[in-house]
């Protein structure tokens, strides 16, 4: 067996500049698939994040020698991590006595960009995987003159599992996911009991997840998910209960007669 490094960029295209060498260990042939490290974060490549492109022999770098971080200056209303490879700090995030809140998949940024702009004293991170869109989410931040309002470009559960610190969040929003409706593609679904795991950790006591989509099958899936996870405690949310902008996928299936189906879980005060 032989010892590996990897070299990759990570985040093609979006100018990222994270450049590591990496030991990731020992492979057996040269048709080197994902390593543990990146199946356990659910995705191929760090992060999600497309890393990869060249595998390189060289004999074993020691994790003394990992991770070079070259500086990336990020866009205007972009959060760029100090480091893609360790946790970060509550206050790298948002203001230290603000809550903070995540919308995981925020896509062009409608309802982060409603929600920063109607509770200024809350501070708000969308993290969305497409370069297109975390542009013009960017953009709508700034032109908004938005502060409290940021968009991270990862994927979404290397953010939750890897990034977010312990207890730092108070709300989470996971709205209108991809539903993967095939059975086939069901292990591809955000809502699993690992991830309501990872969103429990990140959650701080009294905490809140919430969950909307049009899809019947997905919506019953993750109360299944939350109901085997069985560390969250579930609330009603009627529709118009409380402010709660609609997102642009929302509007685009409610103009065509679908309805919103609605999952609101709290973390516990106090855990048993
Ligand atoms: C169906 S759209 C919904 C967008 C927005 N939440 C809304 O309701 O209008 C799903 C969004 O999540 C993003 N996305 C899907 N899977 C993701 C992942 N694993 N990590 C980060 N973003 C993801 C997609 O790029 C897309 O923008």
């Amino acid at each position: 067996m032989r010892r590996i490094s990897w070299r990759s960029t990570v985040g093609r295209g979006s100018g990222l500049a994270v450049v590591k060498t990496a030991r990731l260990g020992t492979c057996r042939s040269r048709k080197l698939g994902p390593t543990a490290k990146h199946r356990q974060a659910g995705t191929r490549g760090i992060a999600g994040l497309q890393v990869a492109r060249s595998h390189r022999f060289n004999g074993g770098v020691s994790e003394s020698q990992v991770l070079h971080e070259l500086p990336r200056k990020g866009m205007a209303g972009e959060f760029v991590p100090k480091h893609y490879f360790r946790r970060m700090e509550r206050d790298e995030l948002c203001r230290p006595d603000r809550p903070l809140e995540i919308d995981l998949g925020c896509g062009d940024g409608t309802f982060l960009r409603e929600m920063a702009g109607a509770v200024p004293e809350r501070d708000f991170l969308g993290v969305e995987r497409l370069l297109g869109r975390v542009k013009k989410v960017c953009r709508r931040i700034t032109r908004s003159g938005l502060e409290n309002a940021r968009v991270l470009r990862l994927e979404s559960r290397y953010s939750i599992e890897w990034l977010l610190p312990e207890a730092s969040v108070s709300r989470l929003h996971l709205l209108c996911p991809d539903p993967w409706p095939k059975a086939r593609h069901h292990r591809r679904r955000l809502v699993q009991v690992d991830f309501l795991k990872a969103i429990q950790r990140v959650l701080q006591p009294g905490g809140e997840f919430l969950f909307m989509t049009d899809h019947e099958e997905y919506f019953e899936w993750g109360c299944e998910q939350v109901d085997a996870f069985a560390q969250f405690e579930r609330l009603e949310w009627p529709e118009n209960s409380f402010f709660y902008p609609k997102t642009d996928f929302q509007m685009q299936w409610e103009a065509e007669g679908k309805s919103m189906h609605r999952l609101r879980c709290r973390k516990p005060i106090t855990e048993d």
